[in-house]
């Protein structure tokens, strides 16, 4: 038996038994007649002792052991003299009669501890080094209970997992496919799942009316911190359902899983619409931990002469409580933030409301001081508060202030990362115009139905209509979407249509799926979460790459592996890409 215990269980109520212990060596510290060793496993590290007196040689052998040598000890659990109470093992240590070098280690390129010296990139290259660290180690545990709560809460709702393939077929809606040459058909592609959508489509025409899947997407879309080239998504189902028994079903889950995993309990997740949640947060996926929700000025401020606000397609705002006392230099960086290239705006405009009652802003020359109160009482503003205000083209201007609001949400520190609120957005727009290409697209996938009433409208105002789709939104992020699906060929024949397809080019690409909705289709609808997404938010981050074991870095490689990489001509040659 290599070992009897582990490095994170012994207590006092040990004290005095024989144990084994495997593990590596952390750090070691020779104080002369005594040499220290911080033993490291999974589960913690614990003290090993080596006394001079008691055994020269042996504490020599410590002497020499290098940073993450792997090495056995036999010993004895003794209590310390000197406690470590942030340490769960900290009252004891293992006096050792014998040490074992199972494999020695070189140095590594970076130092194995909570605060390490290692930059990113040798991290990553490293990563199974990096994983050693607890961070790493302790969100990789909790991706694993995460995964295991959402399982057996399914198991328990009566869902079944069934696996999906990962050879399919590319389409052109969605993102990019990942593509993978055959070798028998030269010529011809198969394409990596950028989700199992049609699949569980198909599961449900079997008669597999609850089904889930954990698996991996892939996607080759331009990285961000919440996206992966390859992710994993909470894939499920359901047949039988309106969009009210999915949003119930997954926001039990969702409530299940924080309260095992986070010790959370979650409010009931409020359901905004689409243009609500647009109009008042410029955002899809809007943070409700805090309001500062926008006010609209537009009619109120136009026509006094201030070119920027009367040739704007909207004048809107928030209030920030308190702020009223930001200084010039605040203010400036605040604006240097909203016109930053990614976000856009042409400048900012600010209104102060002083706590003595009198008003400062940026536009007082075009407007007067009875005016400018005015705007305050249109945000229901008080004195000490200060109104930030963009203007411009539509789309551009919500997005900018929704950038603003959430930036104003982290200095005042509103967005506390140990509060957790959910909300479903739904009616969407089924399709969104494309002024670059000149067409409808999918706002989420052609095979989410629209609402019922709307049927008619694709031929006529494909704008109009609204899907029954839903996002999940927690803290800003999108969680997970999904949607009732269409379930009968005629409409989802008109839905290709409007999407531009040829009815040729729809049988080729889905002439399966509205095959199956003629052999009875059941009503039917879904939705995915991003497990990767829920597992960063659960452990506080938004940084999804923390979360999973070997990730792909920002130019989406795999620097440890070197992937992707050439292959050899004679690949290329076997597989008809070179024929030379
Ligand atoms: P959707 O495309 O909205 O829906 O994806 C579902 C969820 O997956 C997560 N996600 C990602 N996570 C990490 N990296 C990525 N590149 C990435 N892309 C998406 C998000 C998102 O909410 N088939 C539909 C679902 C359905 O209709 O049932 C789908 O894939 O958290």
């Amino acid at each position: 038996m290599y070992r009897n215990t582990t490095c994170g269980a012994l207590t006092l109520s040990d004290e005095g038994k024989a144990v084994k212990l495997c593990g590596w060596v952390q750090r070691s510290r020779d104080l002369g007649g005594m040499t220290f060793v911080d033993l490291r496993d999974r589960y913690g590290l614990t003290q090993l002792v080596f006394n001079m007196d008691t055994d020269a040689a042996l504490c020599q052998a410590a002497r020499e052991l290098g940073r993450e040598y792997v090495i056995q000890v036999s010993g004895k659990v003794a209590e310390r003299s000197n406690k470590n109470p942030n340490l769960p093992t900290g009252d004891i240590e293992i006096l050792v009669s014998e040490l074992n070098i199972l494999n020695p280690s070189l140095t590594p390129p970076f130092t194995i501890e909570d605060d390490t010296d290692g930059g990113e990139e040798i991290r990553m290259q490293y990563r199974y080094l990096d994983l050693r660290r607890n961070m790493l180690k302790n969100n990789i545990t909790l991706r694993h209970r995460i995964t295991k709560a959402v399982r057996d809460y399914l198991d328990g709702q009566g869902f079944i997992e069934i696996e999906t393939p990962v050879l399919i077929k590319s389409t052109p809606e969605g993102a990019r496919d990942f593509v993978v040459p055959s070798r028998v058909h030269h010529g011809e592609f198969y394409a990596l799942p950028q989700s199992p959508q049609t699949f569980k489509q198909l599961l449900m025409v079997s008669g597999f009316d609850k089904y889930f899947q954990i698996v991996k997407c892939f996607r080759d879309e331009d990285l961000r911190a919440d996206r992966q080239p390859e992710f994993t998504q909470i894939d499920c189902e359901m047949s039988f359902v309106e969009e009210a028994d999915v949003l119930e079903t997954f926001e039990g889950m969702t409530k299940d899983v924080f309260q095992k995993i986070a010790g959370v309990s979650l409010q009931d997740f409020p359901r905004m619409s689409y243009e609500e949640a647009m109009a008042n947060y410029g955002s899809d996926k809007p943070d409700i931990r805090f309001g500062m929700t926008f006010v609209n000025i537009t009619d109120q401020v136009q026509g006094k002469g201030f070119n920027v606000f009367d040739q704007a397609a909207i004048v809107a705002g928030i209030c920030a409580e308190g702020c009223a006392e930001y200084s010039r230099k605040q203010i400036d960086a605040l604006t240097d933030f909203v016109k930053r290239p990614q976000i856009g705006a042409k400048g900012l405009v600010y209104i102060k409301l002083n706590p003595d009652g009198s008003v400062k802003s940026s536009i007082d020359k075009f407007y007067t001081a009875d005016e400018l109160k005015a705007i305050g009482d249109a945000f229901q503003a008080k004195p000490g508060d200060l109104l930030l205000i963009l203007a411009g083209d539509k789309e551009q201007t919500l997005n900018a202030l929704s950038e603003l609001r959430l930036e104003m949400g982290n200095r005042l520190g509103l967005r506390k990362p140990d509060e957790f609120k959910g909300l479903w957005v739904v009616d969407f727009p089924l399709f969104a115009y494309s002024e670059e290409e000149g067409r409808w697209h999918s706002r989420h996938h052609p095979f989410t139905s629209p609402k019922k009433s709307d049927e008619a409208l694709i031929d006529t105002d494909p704008g109009a209509v609204m899907a029954n789709a839903y996002d999940l939104v927690i803290n800003g992020n999108e969680i997970a979407g999904g949607s009732i699906r269409i379930h009968d060929r005629q409409v989802q024949e008109k839905v290709f249509s409007c999407l531009g397809m040829s009815e040729q080019e729809a049988e080729d690409q889905f002439g399966f799926l509205m095959g199956a909705f003629e052999y009875g289709a059941p009503p039917h609808g879904g939705l995915a979460f991003g497990l990767d997404r829920l597992c960063a938010i659960i452990g506080g981050t938004e940084s999804i790459r923390d979360f999973i074991a070997f990730p792909k870095n920002n130019a989406a490689r795999d620097t440890m592996l070197d992937s992707p990489s050439v292959i050899s001509p004679e690949q290329l040659k076997e597989l008809g890409i070179k024929t030379e």
